[in-house]
C-alpha cells in the first residue's frame, strides 16, 4: 500500500502523524511511505530521519494525496485539504465529526473511507488512541498552571511546591479520569495540596490506594467543590460524561468564592467546560481572566508540546496503521472490531450512529454491533 503522511497545517497544531519508526516498519513490510517535506518539523523531527529509514520526501500536499492510498495525520482535514480527498482512499486520523457538519458532508461526498482515531474501541470498551492525549493534557495542566499563577501572568504569585516555612499551593481536580489522575501525580510531585474528587466510587477507592499522601480523594459533591474553591489556588476541570456536554460544577456565582489572582485549566473545554464562565481559547491568546481569576481554556492543549504528543500518539496508532496497510480496509474492518468501531464514513455512507444523528443523516449499519 502507499501510505502518505501530509504536514499538519491547522493553526497551532505541531503535531505529525507518523515518526520515523513507523516509515522503516511499514516499509519491512513492503510497504511505500510518502512524507510531505518538513512534515515533522514540528515535533522536531527532520525530514532526513524518514528518509533514511525509506520515507519518499515529497514537495506538496497535492502529490501525497494524489497517490497515497492511505493518508495518516492528526487533525481532522481542512478545508484547504478537502478538494485533494479521493473515492477509495483510507483517511486514518481524528475527525470528531459530530462537531462539524460541513466537514462530515465534505467527507461524505469524497469517497474516502474515514478512520477515526476518537471512536476506535478496545475489547474493554476503551478510547485507545484517546487516551495519550488525555496523559498529555492532564500532566501538561499542572506545568500551565504553574506557569498562569505567576504574578507577571497576572496570577497570585505562588510557588507550587512553597519553600521551607511557607506552605505550597492548593490545587483542586475536578473528574479523576484519565487526565484527572495524571494532574493528581504531577501535582503531587510539586509537593502541593491537592483535592481530586470524582462521582465514580470504584475510581476514587483505586486512586486512593495509588496516590501518593499528599492527594486527598473527595468524593464531588456540591459542598466538597464550595469548600475546595475557597482555598485553591489551581483548579483543573477535568470532568466527562462520555457523547454528553460536560457538566457544570462551578457557576458564576461560586467562582466569587475563589482568591484573587486564582487559576483555573479548564481541560473539559472541548466538550463545552465545567466553568460556566470558561470559553475556548487558543496557545496564542490561552487566558482571559473573570472574577479575578484567571481562566485557561485552550481547546487542544498537547498541541504546543508537539514532540511528547507526536510520540505518545503514533505509539498507539502505528500498529493499527500496519494492520490496515497489511490486510487492506475491508479485511481489517472485517476482522478486527476496534478497526470496525473506527470507520465513521464510508462509500459515501455514514457507518458512525452517534454523527448521523447529530446531523439527521441516513445510518448505515454495516459495522453496528446491535445490527
Ligand atoms: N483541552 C484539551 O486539549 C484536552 C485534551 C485531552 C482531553 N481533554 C478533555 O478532558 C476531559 C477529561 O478527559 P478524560 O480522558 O480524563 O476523561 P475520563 O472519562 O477518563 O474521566 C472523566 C472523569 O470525570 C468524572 N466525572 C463525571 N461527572 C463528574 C462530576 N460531576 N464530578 C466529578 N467528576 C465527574 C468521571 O467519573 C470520570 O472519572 C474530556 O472532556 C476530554 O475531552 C481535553
Amino acid at each position: 500500500m502507499i501510505v502518505g503522511v501530509p504536514k499538519e497545517i491547522k493553526r497551532d497544531e505541531y503535531r505529525v502523524g507518523m515518526l520515523p519508526v513507523g516509515v522503516e516498519e511499514l516499509t519491512r513490510a513492503g510497504h511505500r511511505v510518502l512524507v510531505e517535506k518538513s512534515a515533522g518539523l514540528g515535533s522536531g523531527i527532520r525530514d532526513q530521519e524518514y528518509a533514511t529509514h525509506g520515507a519518499t520526501i515529497v514537495e506538496k500536499a497535492e502529490q501525497i494525496y494524489a497517490e497515497a492510498e492511505m493518508i495518516v495525520k492528526v487533525k481532522e482535514p481542512q478545508p484547504r485539504e478537502w478538494p485533494l480527498l479521493h473515492a477509495g482512499q483510507i483517511v486514518f486520523t481524528y475527525f470528531h465529526f459530530a462537531a462539524d457538519e460541513a466537514l462530515t458532508r465534505a467527507v461524505l461526498d469524497s469517497g474516502v473511507t474515514a478512520v477515526a482515531y476518537e471512536t476506535l474501541r478496545d475489547g474493554r470498551g476503551r478510547l485507545p488512541l484517546l487516551t495519550p492525549m488525555s496523559e498529555v493534557a492532564g500532566r501538561m495542566s499542572i506545568q500551565e498552571g504553574a506557569k498562569y499563577l505567576e504574578r507577571p501572568q497576572m496570577g497570585r504569585g505562588i510557588l507550587l511546591g512553597g519553600v521551607p516555612g511557607v506552605a505550597p499551593a492548593n490545587i483542586t481536580i475536578l473528574g479523576a479520569g484519565v487526565v484527572g489522575a495524571n494532574a493528581a501525580k504531577i501535582a503531587a510531585g510539586f509537593q502541593a495540596n491537592v483535592g481530586l474528587l470524582d462521582i465514580n466510587m470504584e475510581r476514587l477507592r483505586y486512586l486512593d490506594d495509588v496516590m501518593p499522601p499528599n492527594v486527598d480523594v473527595l468524593f464531588s459533591d456540591r459542598h466538597t467543590i464550595r469548600e475546595q474553591l475557597s482555598r485553591a489556588d489551581l483548579v483543573v476541570g477535568a470532568v466527562l460524561i462520555p457523547g454528553a456536554k460536560a457538566p457544570r460544577l462551578i457557576d458564576h456565582e461560586l467562582l466569587k468564592l475563589m482568591k484573587p489572582g486564582a487559576v483555573i485549566i479548564d481541560v473539559a473545554i472541548d466538550q463545552g467546560g465545567c466553568i460556566e464562565t470558561s470559553r475556548p481559547t487558543t496557545h496564542s491568546e490561552p487566558t482571559f481572566i473573570v472574577e479575578e481569576v484567571v481562566h485557561y481554556c485552550v481547546t487542544n492543549m498537547p498541541g504546543a508540546v508537539g514532540r511528547t504528543s507526536t510520540y505518545a500518539l503514533c505509539n498507539v496508532t502505528l500498529g493499527w496503521v500496519l494492520q490496515i496497510a497489511n490486510r487492506g480496509i475491508s479485511a481489517a474492518a472485517r476482522d478486527l472490531r476496534p478497526i470496525a468501531k473506527a470507520i465513521n464514513i464510508m462509500d459515501n455512507h455514514v457507518t458512525n450512529r452517534a454523527v448521523a444523528d447529530a446531523f439527521g443523516m441516513p445510518f448505515d449499519a454495516r459495522f453496528d454491533d446491535e445490527a
